[in-house]
């Protein structure tokens, strides 16, 4: 070993020694065995081995092979310590709060899924109990409980995927209606929020798959006076400010009378674009009384008992809440658009 390694492998070791930080090694591993200018770097490159003996020249050659590996070790074994040290001292929660903070990527919670429970909060206030229902289902509760008649038109209105042992996917909420009468009996309030399915050509406004919330309420004496109060409590819930709203008549073989209640456009504000297909109005939320075919179906007797049902569009209200200008953005999968949304309600 001569004088100048001697000098270096000191100064190595004292200096990894000091190091406390993974970058601190690093400055010591540069200062010696950088390529630019390493002082062992340097010192390799720099002897004449022309000027030597050939005893000489074996000597000097280990000694500077030797110094290089010494270097190389030592930098390895003071990156495992400080390393180690770091990662016990996480363990034991003690942390240097001088280090620059580890980025935490949150996820955001889906739009439907914050309208969903924004109404389940406020229907459960309001003493209504919430099912999930089932999303394959039978053609009997999707259609024939609900007084669709099997060679009805009504069934064409809303294009439905069969599967191969005759069931489908419910291309309703209102699937759950008769379901729930039968388990639950009268008096009944309760909302099926949940997925729905159709085979059907998407634009800005439809989706193959999107979601609804099924409203049903039954007991003694329950009048169209008592759906538009809880059509417009939602609301106010909902948009937590005023929004103009209207109602006309409109046909299901479930209700009647039926209803459809629109929304004025909350993208454009009534102007008209291709969400409402420039009519201003986006239908939000068919509606009626349960019609007593249907009552009678979930063992409910319509000569003592009435009811009201809606079917509220979750995917158009949140795209209505948010000024969603899309509805295929919702199932698209682009981070993008879902971290625009927050992470808690
Ligand atoms: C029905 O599905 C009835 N079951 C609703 C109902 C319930 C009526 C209870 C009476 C009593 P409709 O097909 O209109 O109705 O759909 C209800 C809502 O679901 C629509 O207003 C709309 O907001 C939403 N919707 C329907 N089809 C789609 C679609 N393809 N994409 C996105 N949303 C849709």
């Amino acid at each position: 070993m001569t004088a100048s390694t001697d000098a270096l492998r000191q100064a190595i070791v004292e200096e990894l020694a000091a190091a406390q930080e993974p970058h601190q090694v690093e400055e010591v591993r540069v200062k010696y065995l950088g390529q630019k200018d390493g002082a062992v770097t340097l010192l390799i490159r720099g002897t004449d081995y022309s000027a030597l003996s050939r005893d000489d020249r074996r000597a000097v050659g280990n000694d500077l092979s030797a110094i290089k590996t010494f270097a190389e070790e030592a930098v390895r074994d003071a990156r495992r310590r400080v390393e180690t040290y770091a990662a016990r001292q996480r363990r034991r929660g003690i942390v240097d709060l001088t280090l620059p903070g580890e980025r935490v990527n949150v996820g955001s919670i889906h739009p439907v899924n914050t309208i969903q429970m924004l109404l389940e909060d406020t229907f459960r206030s309001l003493g209504f109990i919430v099912e999930q229902g089932y999303e394959v289902e039978t053609e009997y509760y999707n259609f024939d409980a609900l007084n669709v008649p099997r060679d009805h038109p009504a069934r064409d209105m809303q294009d439905t995927f069969w599967l191969d042992n005759g069931l489908l996917l419910r291309t309703h909420t209102s699937a759950t209606q008769v379901r729930a009468m039968c388990k639950h009996g009268t008096p009944l309030r309760a909302i099926f929020p949940g997925r729905c399915f159709r085979y059907e050509a998407t634009d800005a406004s439809h989706e193959t798959s999107f979601y609804q919330c099924e409203g049903l309420v039954i007991d003694r004496g329950v009048t169209v006076a008592n759906l538009l109060a809880v059509m417009q409590a939602l609301l106010v819930q909902v948009f937590e400010r005023d929004v103009s709203v209207r109602l006309r008549p409109g046909y299901f073989p479930f209700v009647e009378p039926g209803f459809e209640l629109d929304l004025t456009c909350l993208i454009c504000d009534g102007s008209g674009c291709r969400v409402c297909k420039q009519s201003g109005w986006v239908e939000l939320m068919p509606c009626g009384m349960v019609h007593p075919r249907v009552l009678q179906a979930g063992g409910v007797d319509p000569d003592t008992h009435s009811g009201f049902a809606f079917g509220l569009g979750m995917t158009r209200l949140a795209m209505m809440k948010y000024g969603i200008p899309d509805i295929r953005l919702f199932d698209s999968g682009d981070w993008r658009f879902y971290q625009q949304f927050p992470a808690t309600v």
